[in-house]
């Protein structure tokens, strides 16, 4: 990193001094200064100032070419004509290629285990590019456009209204973030997942889950998604359907009866309320759903 930016500031200043005419600050500073800007661009040079990148990130706030490590290599031309569009200022916005925008950041970041699958991400096959969700303006944490709840929300709104329904991972409340769950510059597991599967993601919340169990339940330890959903719906516990429709998925009625209770069709053997499809249905007698830890036939049904 360090070598990048002292690469950085040798380049702008072998562009400076080359230049005919050059808009040089002080004998000292080779490439225009941040202050060279501040009075055509007044807010973009405070927000600047105020952002992590100037706080002695980027060649010190009013360093030799703070503005030039993204908007570079040269000011040259744009300072001689006094500023304006396409006047040789690197500017990001929506026309710009988004791999030439990343290369201004990648120059620095590049090595980052951060964004070492950046290329084969989702986001970039897309078309994103770092711009879409940073700024190099931001006052906010890793120099975000806008929280980061809302500025993911903001392009996935099917998200958005998953995680508002009734049950849900509290990321509106701000206990876990997307970013717990999915890395957005791409990972090796499916859907930009932070880990190999599913399960692994899970069980490092929900390690209780993961037993170890006298007794299984053999779709837990397959896949947690078999009964659950990610983000938030309409069933209690993140449930995709609710007992006893979640279990007829793959319980069809052997031994007991494991269908819908009515007056006629119930428990002969079994004929408290608790057999009904009442309140917790299948779940009043199966309660260690995940896997038990008791012994006996009570394990190996489930139950508690
Ligand atoms: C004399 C005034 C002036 C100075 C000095 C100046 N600019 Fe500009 N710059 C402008 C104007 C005017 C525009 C056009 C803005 C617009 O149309 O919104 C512009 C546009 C830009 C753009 C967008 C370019 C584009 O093609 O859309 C960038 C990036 C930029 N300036 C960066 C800088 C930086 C960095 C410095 C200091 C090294 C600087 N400017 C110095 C006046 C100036
Ligand atoms: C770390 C990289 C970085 C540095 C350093 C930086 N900027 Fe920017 N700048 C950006 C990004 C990214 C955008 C687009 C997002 C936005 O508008 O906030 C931007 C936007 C701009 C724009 C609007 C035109 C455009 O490119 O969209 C101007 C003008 C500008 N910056 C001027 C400056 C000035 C002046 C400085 C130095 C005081 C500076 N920038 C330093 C990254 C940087
Ligand atoms: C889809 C949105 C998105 C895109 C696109 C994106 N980022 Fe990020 N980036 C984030 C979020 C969110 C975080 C914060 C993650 C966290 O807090 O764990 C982050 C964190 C970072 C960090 C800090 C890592 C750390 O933990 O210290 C760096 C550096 C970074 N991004 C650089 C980049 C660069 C460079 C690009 C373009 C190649 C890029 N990002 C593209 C959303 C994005
Ligand atoms: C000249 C080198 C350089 C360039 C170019 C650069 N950065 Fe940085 N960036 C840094 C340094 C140094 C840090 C501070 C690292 C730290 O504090 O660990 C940093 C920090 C960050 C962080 C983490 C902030 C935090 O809160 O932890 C993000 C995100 C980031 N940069 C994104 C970008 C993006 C996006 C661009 C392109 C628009 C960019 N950077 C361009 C050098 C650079
Ligand atoms: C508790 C972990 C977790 C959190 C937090 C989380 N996700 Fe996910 N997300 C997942 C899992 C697991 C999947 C894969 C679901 C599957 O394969 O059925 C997924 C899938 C996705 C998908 C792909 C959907 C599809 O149909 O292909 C998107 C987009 C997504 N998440 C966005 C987000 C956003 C945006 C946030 C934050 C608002 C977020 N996620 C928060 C776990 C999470
Ligand atoms: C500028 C728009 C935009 C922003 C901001 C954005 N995304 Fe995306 N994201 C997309 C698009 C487009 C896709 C591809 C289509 C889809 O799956 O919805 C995508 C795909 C995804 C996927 C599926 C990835 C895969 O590998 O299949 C996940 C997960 C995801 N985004 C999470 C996030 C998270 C988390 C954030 C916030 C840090 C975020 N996105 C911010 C546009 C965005
Ligand atoms: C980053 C940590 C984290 C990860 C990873 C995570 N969870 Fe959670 N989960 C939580 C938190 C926090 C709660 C809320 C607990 C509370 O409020 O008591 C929760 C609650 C739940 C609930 C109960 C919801 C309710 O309405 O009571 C279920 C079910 C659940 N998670 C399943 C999963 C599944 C399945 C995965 C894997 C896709 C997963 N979780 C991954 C943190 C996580
Ligand atoms: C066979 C279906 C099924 C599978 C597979 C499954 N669950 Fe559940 N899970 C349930 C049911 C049913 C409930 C509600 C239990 C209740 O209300 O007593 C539940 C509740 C939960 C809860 C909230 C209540 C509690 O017990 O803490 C969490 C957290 C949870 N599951 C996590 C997971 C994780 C993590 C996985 C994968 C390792 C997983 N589940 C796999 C059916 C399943
Ligand atoms: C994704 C498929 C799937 C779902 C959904 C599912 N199960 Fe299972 N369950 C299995 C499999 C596979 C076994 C292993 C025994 C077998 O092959 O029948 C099993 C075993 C059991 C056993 C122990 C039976 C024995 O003989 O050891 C009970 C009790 C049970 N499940 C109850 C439930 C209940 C209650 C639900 C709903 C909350 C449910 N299951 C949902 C697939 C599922
Ligand atoms: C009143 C308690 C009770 C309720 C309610 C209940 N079960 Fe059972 N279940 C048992 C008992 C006890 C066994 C052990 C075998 C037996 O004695 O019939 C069992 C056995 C099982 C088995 C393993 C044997 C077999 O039949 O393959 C499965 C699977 C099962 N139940 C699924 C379900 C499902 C699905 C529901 C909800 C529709 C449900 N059970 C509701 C008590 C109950």
């Amino acid at each position: 990193m360090r070598k990048n930016i002292l690469m950085l500031s040798l380049i702008a200043g072998m562009v400076a001094l080359s230049g005919a005419g050059m808009f040089v600050n002080s004998a000292k500073a080779a490439a225009p200064s941040a202050e060279s800007c501040k009075d055509c661009h007044t807010d973009k040079f405070a927000s600047f100032m105020k952002s992590r990148h100037a706080k002695g990130a980027i060649t010190g706030p009013n360093g030799t070419g703070a503005c030039l490590t993204c908007h570079g290599p040269s000011m040259a031309a744009h300072l001689e004509k006094g500023g304006g569009k396409g006047t040789g200022a690197f500017a990001f916005g929506k026309k710009a290629d988004p791999a030439t925008k990343a290369a201004q950041c990648l120059t620095c970041h590049g090595d980052s285990k951060h964004l070492a699958l950046w290329e084969s991400s989702k986001h970039k096959s897309v078309g994103l590019s770092c711009d879409s969700c940073h700024s190099g303006h931001s006052s906010l944490a890793k120099n975000l456009k806008m929280p980061q709840t809302e500025l993911c929300f903001s392009c996935h709104k099917d998200i958005k209204s998953e995680a508002g329904r009734q049950s849900h991972h509290p990321i509106k409340e701000g206990k876990i973030s997307c970013s717990d769950c999915h890395d957005p510059h791409g990972s090796f597991g499916s859907k930009s997942l932070k880990a190999d599967s599913v399960n692994d993601l899970c069980y490092k919340c929900h390690a209780e889950k993961r037993g170890p169990f006298l007794h299984e339940h053999p779709p837990v330890a397959e896949n947690c998604m078999s009964c659950h959903i990610a983000h938030g719906g309409n069933h209690n516990k993140l449930l995709e359907q609710k007992a006893p429709n979640l279990c007829h998925n793959c319980h069809t009625g052997s031994g007991h009866f494991t269908g819908p209770y009515t007056a006629a069709n119930g428990f002969s053997s079994l004929t408290t309320v608790a057999a009904r499809a009442v309140g917790r249905s299948c779940l009043n007698c199966h309660a260690a759903i995940h896997g038990s830890t008791t012994a006996g036939k009570q394990g190996k049904y489930l139950a508690r």
